[in-house]
This record gives C-alpha cells, structure tokens and sequence, in this order.
C-alpha cells in the first residue's frame, strides 16, 4: 500500500530527525507531501467524513451495524440452520460451496463446511491491503491508522482477572459497546470492511478485525505482526462495560491501572503507544485534535523522538487539555502520551526505542501480536499463527 503510506505534511526541517534505520528510502519517498495546505486538507477531510455520516457515530441505531452483514441474529440464525462440526465456532456454521475463499453466502449455503486455510486468509488480507491503496481519499491518506485503532479497542478491553472483553467477539457492533465515548469514530473503519465481509462471508468479524489491523501496521511499513485465526463472534450480553479502555485525560497511575488489567506491564505499554506515530485526534471524536508525527500513514519511531526532541507545552484553545509542539504548533501530544517521558520507569524505554527503530519493532510486533490474542480461547497452538506477505514482499 505504498499510496496509503505518504504524509500530507511538509516535513519541517527543524522537526526532521534522522530517518528510521527501517524505513529509509521508501519512507522519505512515502513521505512527500500530498495536498499544499492544512487548510485544503481539513476541507477535504471533513467533506470526507460528512459525505461518510460520521456524525451519527455512536447514535442510537438500534442495529448493531449498517449493515444487515453484521446482524448477529442473522449470523446465529444462519449457524443454527447450517450446524455442523465447526471449526473455530464460524467454519460451524459456514458451508463448503467452492474451493475459492471468495464464496459467497449462496455458494455456502449450498454446499459443505468451508475451512479456511493459510491462503483463505491470505486473501482477506490481500483484499484489505487493495482497498487500503484504493481508498485514499480519508484522512490523511489511508484508513490504516482507524483500522488498527478498531483492532485496539476491540482488544483492550480484556479483563485478565474475568477473563471478559478481548478481542472475541467483536463486541463493538452493538449499540452499548459501539456507542462508548472511546469508540467514536470507528464505525468508519467497521464500515470500511463491510465490502471486505460480504466478499469473504466464511470470516467472523472479530477475526477480521485484528486481521485487518495487522494488515494496516504491515501496509503503513510496520513490522510483521503473526496473527492467527479462531475468534467467534459473539451477542449482546458479551459487550464490555464503559471505561475499559484508557482515558488520554489521565497519567501514568491510570495507565498502569488500564493495561495492568490487560496484563502487560510498563516496557509493554510504552511499545504499544509507539502506535499514535499514526494516525491523528479528531475533534469530532475524542474532541483532540492533530497528529502525532509529520508521517502518520508510516509507522516508525518518530514518535518516541519527537517526544524526547521536542518542547511541548500545552496548546492554548477551548477544547481538552493537549500539548502541542513549540516549533511548528502542528503536531500533538496527549496527557497519556506526555505521562511516558515524565515517569521515571516508562522514560528509559522511550529513549531505547526512540535510538532504536529495530528495537521498538521487534517489541511493537510481539506486543501487539498477544494484544489481539487477548480473551481468544484458541483451539489452535502458537504454531498456527500466520506471517502475512505484505505488498512489499
Ligand atoms: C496509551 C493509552 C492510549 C490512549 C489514552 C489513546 C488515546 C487515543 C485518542 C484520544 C485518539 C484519537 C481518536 C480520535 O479522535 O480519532 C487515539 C487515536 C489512535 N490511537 Fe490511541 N490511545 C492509546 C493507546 C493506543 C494503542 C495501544 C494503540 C494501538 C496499538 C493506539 C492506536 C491509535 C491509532 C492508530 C490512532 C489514530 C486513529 C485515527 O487516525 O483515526 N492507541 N488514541
């Protein structure tokens, strides 16, 4: 997704460190700027989004999803009528029509169990990775940061003492859950794979989702993210009280607090916030607003540089307490992204990874990889996990 990798950003000189040891030729080339003015870009983007109705985001829709696709007394009622021995809880209910993943529900209606191998699921990812480069008229380029946000707060709610929340489930397509001040926002990347759904029907949503998160960190330069099939998805009952995931208000107690809860600790929680490289606030969302880096459709560690290189101090204006960098005044920090270079036992880790790219994505990978493993009860071992060929290879 070489396309959905650029910046709308001119890289100021001032802020422009050294390029990643990773991402150095491809990545200054993925890095021209795309539209002349902020200004022209916001026009574009929120043209964008009112075109998308993102301003029924979190309303009342009684329905889980847009989609009928989605509707989960659909999906039980087909797996009640279809039966069979099921392979991780979907293939159950999913009917071998032809040899092709690409079946649609008619083929599968048809004909007999449909599991999905190595290369059905290579096809998804295929299929995420083609409209990712053909839809790069969102944002700042590519649907990549929202996707692997979606995969994040599916998976973040996990609970290790319940063992609730987690990526099973796809709990997020129900009002309650969908309609959680932290999930603002992401019925853009729950639409965005709706098409994708409906070509590959076989997939349960919760698999989808972290599959297309993983496919988003590869396609926007990431390391590779093994991944492994066998999430169900599940009702209603199983959505996950309000205030699971992180509240960006708040400092290193809360963080501790929030991915305790999750099970990862302090060198776990800073790779993982390595991820707001991409992407940026919306104000119509969260209610913050900017980017992070100058390159949010390519992942690297500029984010842990620029949090160590620049001055930030807190932005003057009428939203949610944010810092902004002193220099350009362009780029963002939350209360939670400063918490990491003011807390003694997080800031030696963001200075390892903002030296070393290769470490950060060497820990990123493996961070997140049990990040969408969390409350999965795989009846696959370790040994299942796939390594996707991204477009690059
Ligand atoms: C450390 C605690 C975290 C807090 C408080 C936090 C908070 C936020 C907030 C407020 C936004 C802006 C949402 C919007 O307005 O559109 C955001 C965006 C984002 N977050 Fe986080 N986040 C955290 C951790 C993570 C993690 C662990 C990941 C992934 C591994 C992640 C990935 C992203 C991405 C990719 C975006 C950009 C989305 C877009 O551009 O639409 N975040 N986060």
């Amino acid at each position: 997704m070489a396309a959905a990798a650029r910046t709308v950003f001119a890289r100021s000189a001032a802020l422009r460190t050294t390029a990643s040891p990773l991402t150095t030729a491809t990545t200054t080339a993925a890095r021209a700027p795309r539209l002349s003015s902020n200004l022209t870009r916001r026009a574009i983007r929120y043209q964008h989004q009112s075109r998308r109705g993102y301003a029924s985001e979190g309303g009342s829709n009684p329905n889980p999803s847009s989609s009928s696709g989605s509707n989960p007394a659909i999906w039980l009622g087909a797996l009640a009528v279809l039966g069979g021995a099921g392979y991780w809880g979907y293939s159950s209910g999913m009917l071998r029509g032809t040899s092709s993943s690409e079946q649609g529900v008619g083929a599968a209606v048809k004909g007999a169990a449909f599991t999905p191998k190595t290369e059905d699921f290579q096809a998804v990812y295929d299929a995420v990775a083609k409209a990712l480069e053909e839809h790069d008229d969102y944002d700042d380029g590519s649907y990549g940061p929202v996707l692997l946000r979606l995969g994040w707060h599916a998976s973040g709610t996990f609970d290790k003492e319940t063992g609730t929340g987690g990526s099973n489930g796809a709990t997020m397509r129900f009002p309650p859950e969908g309609d959680h001040g932290a999930n603002a926002g992401l019925r853009a990347a729950r639409d965005f794979l709706e098409p994708i759904r409906a070509r590959f029907p076989w997939i349960t949503f919760s698999d989808l989702w972290t599959l297309a998160a993983v496919c988003a960190i590869q396609e926007m330069q990431g390391p590779k993210i093994p991944w492994r099939p066998g999430r169900q998805d599940r009702d209603v009952s199983f959505c996950t009280p309000d205030g699971r995931l992180p509240d960006a208000s708040q400092g290193h107690d809360h963080l501790r607090a929030i991915f305790g809860r999750m099970g990862f600790n302090d060198q776990e929680i800073v790779a993982l916030s390595g991820a707001h490289a991409l992407g940026r606030c919306h104000t119509d969302r969260s209610g913050f607003e900017g980017p992070w880096t100058f390159s949010p459709t390519t992942l690297t560690n500029d984010y842990f540089r620029l949090l160590l290189d620049e001055r930030w101090s807190y932005r003057k204006w009428d939203g949610p307490r944010q810092f902004q960098d002193s220099k350009t005044k362009s780029l963002m920090m939350l209360p939670t992204d400063m918490a990491l270079v003011k807390d003694k036992k997080f800031r030696p880790v963001v200075e390892r990874y903002a030296k070393d790219n290769e470490a950060f994505f060497k820990d990123f990978a493996d961070v997140v990889m049990r990040l969408f493993e969390l409350g999965v009860p795989f009846a696959t071992g370790e040994d299942a996990r796939i390594v996707f060929k991204s477009s690059f290879d």
